[in-house]
């Protein structure tokens, strides 16, 4: 991938959280944002601060088993975790027959179902960052109008 449109760094679960309500704001019905990180990065909890945002009522866990979740929010939230799909196609037989383009959606390991998703606005890739509890929250936008905003939220 190219430079990320902004560097961000996280000292703690809840700032990683602050981050996904802010970003969120610039996100609208029918957007797609994957998550990238290895194992224990910090994607779920950034999802959680989305749903704090998106004021979804019930509390976000891990999808990893199931695989996807719909949330009821003020926009609904789908949050999918690819890691277990065997390949693209699964994601078609999630039996979610719910509207993408209706809702807001976060694919934790999107890259393996990038190709398969339309309105890809945004990549989140997380890593450690130089303390146990600090990480690199890298943002690559897709979207010009998006990246002004994203760059004006952050700065
Ligand atoms: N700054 C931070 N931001 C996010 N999580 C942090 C941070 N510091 C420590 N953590 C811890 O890292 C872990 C992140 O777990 P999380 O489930 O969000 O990872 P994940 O990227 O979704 O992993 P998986 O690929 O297994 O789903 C949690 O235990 C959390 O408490
Ligand atoms: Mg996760």
């Amino acid at each position: 991938m190219t430079e990320p449109l902004i560097v961000l760094e996280s000292d703690s679960v809840e700032m990683t959280r602050q981050i996904g309500m802010k970003l969120v704001t610039v996100l609208t019905k029918g957007d797609v944002v994957i998550l990238k990180g290895d194992l224990g990065a910090g994607k779920t909890q950034f999802v959680k601060g989305v749903a704090e945002a998106l004021d979804v009522k019930d509390n976000v866990v891990s999808p990893t088993f199931i695989i996807a979740v719909v949330y009821r929010g003020r926009t609904d939230l789908i949050h999918i975790d690819a890691y277990r799909l065997e390949s693209l196609y699964e994601v078609a037989d999630l039996g979610l027959d719910e509207d993408f383009t209706q809702a807001i959606t976060f694919v934790e390991w999107g890259d393996r179902v990038v190709d398969f998703m339309d309105n890809v606005v945004m990549t989140v890739e997380i890593d450690q960052g130089k303390l146990e509890n600090f990480r690199n929250l890298r943002i690559y936008c897709f979207d010009d109008h998006k990246a002004t905003l994203v760059k004006k939220l952050f700065n």
